[in-house]
Order: structure tokens, then C-alpha cells, then sequence
């Protein structure tokens, strides 16, 4: 079969709307946009066009359909006994990604809806479909248009890719502008019941309902037998070749325990901030760690692009569940078919920052003598150079003339950077990638449960990120001149130029949790205040979690 290409941005289109149209109306395959995900469509009150469906998807037969329409008008010609919230929640979400389960009327075949008599309504955010729709003439019944299976389709590519050859054609309407698929709620029970997160919030339908039932496959793997309500939920789903494990805890506790546990040859989904950890792997990015919109968008093309891969395995940083944290962690974990992993550790990692001479060590002194883990990250620089061959092969390669029979001449490459920045860029580049990851492994092969990480560039080299608060160190400008001058026996004008070179102490007020402000006459209540800090800060965040 030749599949048509549509390319439609608009719904003024109306040559392509039409003939878009005219495939609906004739009983073929349509591949529609939709703002969730690209469905694929045919008229839902035809029985052969909707058997037509299932079989260019493979999909089991008793896996319901959902039919989209352009507006709540419609619900009508479709449904039996809509309630008066149905009409509510259409008025305040639709067009939007809701999909909600009405009791069907007889025109609906059993066909469409697996021989259920409820059926699956929704009206997509997308005006080119909507169009579509209405110059069809007829509901449309509307899978996500992957094969069986399947991680989603989020691009007109993916569908090509799956759906080339199948069905009659495909409109390219632009990416998906929310990425997974829509929220379905039940409606012909009471409390309403969801059964499937998706791209509407369920703290959204709660503002508006009140109480609402999570069904229990939306956080589970259901045993033997069981029926979840929603029946498209008990089969494997969204999966790449490769098996998946979610990983869950908090994205520092993720971060963590990817760097300590992914094997090699491993694929990675990893939050932006973390993708960089991962210098040996096969990473994919799918948004911060702070912008779920952006995670919903990416996580089916992030799934999708390991088959071009040779990747083993996969491993994802899952989301928490709040907000369309439900929907993109219910997507990796189905993925992975619940296997997941908990990097839970019940660690507490505080990074430490701030200018040099502003008394970093101290406070660190302060955490060690409660038993905390310390990775000092200077010295674990040099460490790693001595005994880490990729660190040093990575150098080696860079700075050719610096590896003397495997060993590295620092004082060589001390000369080499010295004074260029573009040469020092290159070096902390490589010391950025190589680092933070192989403090993650430090503080996991740690007994301590506690660790403290002593970094000056905690945020640019991203080890912030491994940390569960960051604290920074802070002194005025003349105490730290003094300190230094002291500590590195060095003159005042040195140590003058030496501290402006420096980031200046807002840079750290700005980007940490908390401050300690070591602003002290003498040594011994410095010490003093940087043991009260700590025991502070370990009872604040101990305590948080013997709580939570
Ligand atoms: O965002 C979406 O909903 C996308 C776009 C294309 O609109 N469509 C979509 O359809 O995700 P599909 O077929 O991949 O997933 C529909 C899910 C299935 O799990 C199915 O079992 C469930 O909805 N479903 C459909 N009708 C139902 C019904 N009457 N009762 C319970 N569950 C139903
Ligand atoms: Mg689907």
C-alpha cells in the first residue's frame, strides 16, 4: 500500500483537510496528529475500517479504541446517560488530554470498544485534527499510532517508520505538544476512577471532582488473571527492544546510583543535568529534572531512538509522581515492565562550595568528626590522575607530550594550560566528564552514611546535582584575603589578585540551599559555629527523612 504524506500546519487548509477527510470517510487509515500523541484513525462507527485497525497495529482485539470528536457536542450522538460532570469536565478541559468513559450508545460497534459498552471520548488539542474530523463527518476511532507494543509515535517520522506500507496516509501536523498520552477517567463509576495517567494532571481533576480512584494498574504490575479496567493496561507496552529498568528516588539518589551501578555497553534516560555523567555510555537526555512538561515530551522519542543502537539494557531516572511525574514514571515503568529499581540509599550528600579562604575545610572537619564520608575534590583530582587510566589516556590524547611512559607529568601540563584559556577549557572539560562520576562511586562504596563533598566548581562540574543540599561557605572579602595569605604564605597583593580571579560569594549565596556565614574573630568559634551548622543541618535533614 502507498501511504500519503499530509504536511498540514493549519486548518485553513482546505484542500488537505479535505482529502484527508475523504480517506476517514472512505473507511482507510488516517494518521492523525494529536497534542498527546499521533493516533491512528479510521471512522469508529465502521466496523471493517476499525477491524482494519487492529489488524495494521497488531493489536489484540479486545483492546478498546477511543473516539476523538471535535467539541462536547458530540458526546450525545455517542453516549447513554452523560453525566453532568462529563459536560463540567469537557467545559474546563476539552480540547485537552482527557479521555473520559461514558456508557456507549448502539451506533458505537463493539468492535471499537472491545465489546465493552462504555466507551473512550476525547477531544485533542489539535486544530488540523479537529478539522479533519469534522469535514469527516464521523468519530473518529483512534489508537496511538505505533505498532503494537511500541513506544508511542511523538513525530510524523515515528509513524513513517512504523506505519509505512499499512495504512493510507499520515498528516503531518508538527511534534506533539505534550508528548504521552491522554488521562483516562471513568466515569461510569463512582468515585470516577483513573485509569491511566496522562497528560492532564491528576491534581487537576481533583481541583474540579474531589476524590478520584487510582486504578491499581496505574502504579502496578497486575498478577496472573487480574482485569484492569482500562484493558490496554495489562500489556506490555512502550517498550524498546532492549530491556528497561526505571530507577525511582529522588534524581539526586538516581544520579547516584547510575553512576555506581549502570553496567557498561548500558543505555541511559537521564535528566539533563545528569546526562553528562555519563561520558562511557549511550545517554539520552529527556529534559531538567525540574521540568516534567519537557520529560513527557521526550520520553517516547528517548525510548524509540535505543533501536538504533546497539545498547544491552536500558536504565531511566524516573520522575516523582506529583503532577505529570504520575504519567512519564507510569510510561518508563511500563516500559520496563515494573522492573524497577529503588536508589533510595538513605544517604545524606552535602556539597560544600565557596570561595577559596572563606573556610570550606573547617566545616568539612566539622561533618568528618560525625562520621561523614569526605571527598575533597582537589585532592581526589589528583587522585584520579594516578590512578584512573581513562582519566589520564583522556589527557594523554589531548595534551599530547603529557604522558611519560603512562604516568602523567603535571608539571607539563601545568605549563600547557597555564595562562590559555582555551587549553584550560579542555582540561575542564575532560576533569568535568571524568569527575563528578567517579565521586558518585566514591561516596556509594562509602560505609559512612553521610558525605560530605568539598568542591569549589560544585555547580559548573555538576556534581551539585549528586548532592541532596549544597551549602555555601562564605567570609568577607578581607578575612579571606588574611586566611590565605596565612594558609598559603603568600603576599597580600597576591592573595588580593588571587581572590578577585575568583567567582565572588554571590555567585554561591545565589545557588545554594543554605549559608554558613564564617564570620569569626578566632579560630576556635569558627570551629564552634561550624559544629552547631552541622549538627543543625544533619538534625534538620535526618529528621526529614525519619519522618518522610
Ligand atoms: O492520547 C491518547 O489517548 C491517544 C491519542 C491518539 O488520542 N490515544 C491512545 O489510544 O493512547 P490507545 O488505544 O493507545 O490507548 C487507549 C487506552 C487503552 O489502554 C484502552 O484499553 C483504554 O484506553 N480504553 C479505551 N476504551 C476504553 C473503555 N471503554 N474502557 C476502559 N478503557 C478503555
Ligand atoms: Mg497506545
Amino acid at each position: 500500500m502507498n501511504t500519503q504524506w499530509f504536511a498540514i500546519r493549519t486548518p485553513d487548509d482546505a484542500p488537505q483537510i479535505e482529502a484527508a477527510a475523504a480517506i476517514l470517510r472512505r473507511g482507510g487509515l488516517l494518521a492523525i496528529p494529536t497534542e498527546t500523541v499521533y493516533g491512528l484513525g479510521a471512522n469508529g462507527l465502521d466496523e471493517a475500517a476499525v477491524a482494519a485497525i487492529f489488524e495494521a497495529k497488531g493489536r489484540p482485539q479486545d483492546n478498546p479504541l477511543i473516539l476523538h470528536v471535535p467539541s462536547a457536542d458530540w458526546l450525545t450522538r455517542c453516549c447513554e446517560d452523560v453525566p453532568e460532570t462529563a459536560y463540567r469536565l469537557a467545559e474546563r478541559f476539552w480540547p485537552g488530554p482527557l479521555t473520559m468513559i461514558l456508557k456507549k450508545k448502539d451506533i458505537v460497534p463493539p468492535r471499537t470498544t472491545g465489546g465493552l459498552d462504555t466507551v473512550g471520548m476525547r477531544c485533542p488539542d489539535h486544530a488540523v485534527t479537529r478539522a479533519i474530523i469534522e469535514a469527516a463527518g464521523v468519530p473518529v476511532a483512534a489508537p496511538s499510532a505505533n505498532v503494537s507494543g511500541r513506544p508511542s509515535c511523538t513525530t510524523a517520522e515515528h509513524v513513517r517508520q512504523d506505519m509505512d506500507g499499512r495504512i493510507d496516509g499520515i498528516v503531518d501536523g508538527g511534534e506533539c505538544a505534550v508528548g504521552v498520552e491522554s488521562t483516562i477517567l471513568d466515569l461510569t463509576v463512582s468515585p470516577p476512577r483513573l485509569l491511566r495517567p496522562g497528560g492532564l494532571p491528576l491534581e487537576r481533576l481533583r481541583e474540579v471532582l474531589g476524590e478520584i480512584a487510582l486504578d491499581k494498574a496505574v502504579t502496578q504490575q497486575l498478577g496472573e488473571g487480574e482485569r484492569p479496567r482500562a484493558p490496554g493496561m495489562k500489556y506490555r507496552h512502550y517498550a524498546p527492544k532492549a530491556p528497561v529498568t526505571a530507577v525511582t528516588g529522588t534524581p539526586a539518589e538516581s544520579g547516584r546510583w547510575l553512576c555506581a551501578n549502570a553496567p557498561d555497553g548500558a543505555g541511559i534516560i537521564a535528566f539533563d543535568e545528569y546526562a553528562g555523567l555519563f561520558p562511557d555510555h549511550t545517554v539520552r537526555a529527556i529534559g531538567s529534572a525540574r521540568d516534567k512538561a519537557e520529560q513527557a515530551r521526550r520520553v517516547f522519542d528517548a525510548l524509540r531512538s535505543f533501536d538504533d543502537t546497539d545498547v544491552t539494557e536500558i536504565f531511566a531516572q524516573c520522575p516523582d509522581s506529583e503532577g505529570l511525574g504520575l504519567a512519564v514514571g507510569n510510561r518508563l515503568k511500563k516500559a520496563a515492565g515494573f522492573h524497577t529499581a529503588d536508589a533510595h540509599d538513605g544517604r545524606l550528600v552535602i556539597g560544600f562550595t565557596g570561595c577559596t579562604g572563606a573556610g570550606k575545610t573547617g566545616v568539612l572537619r566539622a561533618l568528618e568528626r560525625r562520621g561523614a564520608c569526605i571527598v575533597d575534590c582537589d585532592a581526589f583530582y589528583y587522585e584520579r590522575l594516578r590512578c584512573d587510566p581513562a582519566l589520564r589516556a583522556e589527557l594523554g590524547a589531548a595534551f599530547p607530550g603529557v604522558l611519560d611512559g603512562g604516568e602523567l607529568d603535571r608539571q607539563k601540563l601545568g605549563q600547557l594550560v597555564f595562562g590559555d584559556a582555551e587549553r584550560l577549557a579542555v582540561l575542564d572539560g575532560i576533569v568535568r566528564r571524568r569527575l563528578p562520576p567517579a565521586i558518585a562511586k566514591r561516596i556509594m562504596a562509602s560505609p559512612a552514611p553521610i558525605a560530605g563533598v568539598d568542591a569549589i566548581k560544585l555547580f559548573e562540574s555538576g556534581t551539585a546535582y549528586l548532592c541532596d543540599v549544597t551549602v555555601a561557605v562564605s567570609a568577607p572579602e578581607e578575612a579571606r584575603v588574611r586566611r590565605i595569605m596565612t594558609r598559603d604564605a603568600i603576599t597580600e597583593e597576591y592573595a588580593r589578585k588571587r581572590v578577585r580571579a575568583q567567582r565572588d560569594d554571590a555567585f554561591y549565596r545565589a545557588l545554594c540551599d543554605r549559608v554558613f556565614e564564617n564570620d569569626y574573630p578566632t579560630l576556635a568559634e569558627a570551629e564552634a559555629a561550624a559544629d552547631d551548622f552541622v549538627a543543625n543541618l544533619l538534625k534538620e535533614y535526618r529528621e526529614d527523612e525519619a519522618n518522610g
